[in-house]
């Protein structure tokens, strides 16, 4: 069979997997082909065990894969082969060197950029989906046209918005599609290519277009953005624990203001996710890059106030269980960054568990999909840990449960039989506050939500 387009996308992970599954199951005229180095990955995207949870991934992938979907570790044959390149590799916070923990580290990146010049022997339409610094299409047509021969590179800017947890829902109606440019005629020649690919499912008025720069600087900005009001609604937590003021009830008030909107007003032990400390560090350090202190510090605050709310959880756990944790039972319930999804990086329960082992506890971890991740993120300490999938049998005989990740399964739970099968006193820290306090409270356990005052039996 003949297709229209062949697409390519280098790298096989939380983004460049779901996003491209969506292409092919929306466009079957093009060949969509994902490519990545990793090749226990390209075979777990075969099976039937793919290598990331996602609500309704599975549906997409399994519509296309094998028509006009494949994944493939052949990284060179698919440079070859197509005519677009989406880029989507990780571009980890740099770990050393200049720029050290705020940096992008660019090397996976930039090693991708020489293969494509390598390998190609036609003309291409290289697409950033990987978050980049501001600046960095440039870098890459630089790479890519180093080699002085007459093959042409067009580089355009994609950001990609999903959020995990609701990846599928958010590539099926994507509240924005952004796509910036050169705003050269063959730069907006490429950019109505992709525009065109887009507009098989989503409205025209919903794919913005921009100049290259505004384009990868508003990937940064969203998060940051984002994840400055979960930080704006966690530091007012510390003050209603202080003031016997509720955070839900000043989040419900604050938010009905329709200039400010009600969503991503949760107060909560933390924001996690590989990419919004990532990204608004990256934003810090581009801000210092250009002189520009004030504005990196207002940043830096977001992130700031992130640690802090992690401390604060785990401190709070000590005080209120008598300031001794030691050999004491603790679990925990969750360990994903968030619900519906297996991903634990930078999850806040990584801290929290890190700083309980400290403290000499023992812990038990309970997650529907994240306890593989966990065992590796804390495998240097896996001595002092119990995992179980079972969240009966984990909270079994503990001294307290503190709720890390907003399963919708740990608000059905039977908190009375949960209860009697623990030690006593027993504690309850809800670091989502999604449970019913009151209702545990009645039930026994003594109760320390985020935000609101405890309630206690003492
Ligand atoms: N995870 C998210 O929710 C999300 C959302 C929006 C944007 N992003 C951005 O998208 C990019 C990718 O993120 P991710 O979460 O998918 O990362 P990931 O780590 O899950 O996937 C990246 C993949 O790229 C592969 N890779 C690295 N170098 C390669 C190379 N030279 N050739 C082929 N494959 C290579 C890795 O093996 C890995 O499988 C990052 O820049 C991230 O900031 C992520």
């Amino acid at each position: 069979m003949s297709f229209k387009r062949n697409i390519l996308c280098i790298g096989a992970g939380y983004v460049g997997g779901p996003t491209m599954a969506m292409i092919a199951h929306k466009c079957p005229q093009y060949k969509v082909t994902v490519v990545d180095i990793n090749p226990d990955r390209i075979a777990a995207w075969n099976s039937d065990d793919l290598p990331i949870y996602e609500p309704g991934l599975t549906e997409i992938v399994q519509s296309a894969r094998g028509r006009n979907l494949f994944f493939s570790t052949n990284i060179e044959a698919g440079i070859r082969e197509s005519e677009i390149i989406f880029v989507s590799v990780n571009t980890p916070t740099k770990t050393f060197g200049a720029g050290a923990g705020m940096a992008s580290d660019l090397q996976y990146w930039e090693k991708t950029a020489r293969q494509i010049r390598q390998n190609a022997c036609s003309d291409k339409i290289i697409v950033e989906k990987s978050t980049l610094p501001v600046k960095t299409a440039q870098a890459m047509k630089r790479i890519l046209t180093c080699k002085g021969d007459d093959i042409r590179f067009h580089v355009l800017s994609n950001p990609e918005f999903l959020a995990e947890g609701t990846a599928i829902r958010d590539l099926e109606d994507p509240d924005r599609v952004l796509i910036g440019s050169n705003e050269t005629p063959e730069g907006m020649k490429a950019r109505e290519t992709l525009v065109e690919i887009y507009a098989n499912w989503v409205s025209r008025e919903k794919i913005l277009t921009s100049n290259i720069w505004s384009s990868e600087l508003s990937k940064l900005v969203a998060n940051a953005f984002l994840a400055q009001r979960i930080s704006s609604i966690n530091a007012i937590s510390a003050l209603c624990e202080k003031t016997d003021a509720e955070v839900s009830e000043v989040a419900r008030a604050v938010g009905m203001d329709s200039r400010v909107g009600n969503r991503f007003l949760n107060a909560s032990v933390g924001f996690g996710g590989s990419c919004f400390k990532k990204d608004i560090l990256n934003l810090v350090y581009l801000c210092r890059r250009y002189d520009l202190k004030e504005v990196a510090d207002y940043w830096e605050g977001v992130v700031k106030i992130n640690e802090y709310q992690k401390e604060r959880f785990v401190l709070n756990m000590l005080n209120a269980m008598f300031n001794s944790l030691a050999n004491k039972r603790i679990c925990l319930f969750g360990f994903a960054f968030k619900a519906d999804t297996g991903d634990t990086r930078e999850s806040p329960a990584i801290f929290v568990s890190r700083q309980l082992i400290e403290e000499r506890a023992k812990l038990v971890i309970t997650d529907p999909k994240a306890l593989e991740n966990a065992a590796f993120d804390l495998k240097d300490v896996v001595e002092w840990i119990t995992f179980e999938e079972d969240p009966y049998r984990a909270a079994m005989e503990c001294d307290a449960i503190a709720v890390m990740t907003e399963w919708n399964l740990y608000k059905d739970l039977d908190y009375e039989k949960v209860f009697h099968s623990m030690n006593k006193p027993a504690f309850l820290f809800d670091g989502r506050n999604i449970l019913d306090h009151k209702a545990l409270f009645q039930i026994g356990f003594n109760v320390f939500p985020i935000g609101k005052p405890p309630l206690t039996h003492f």
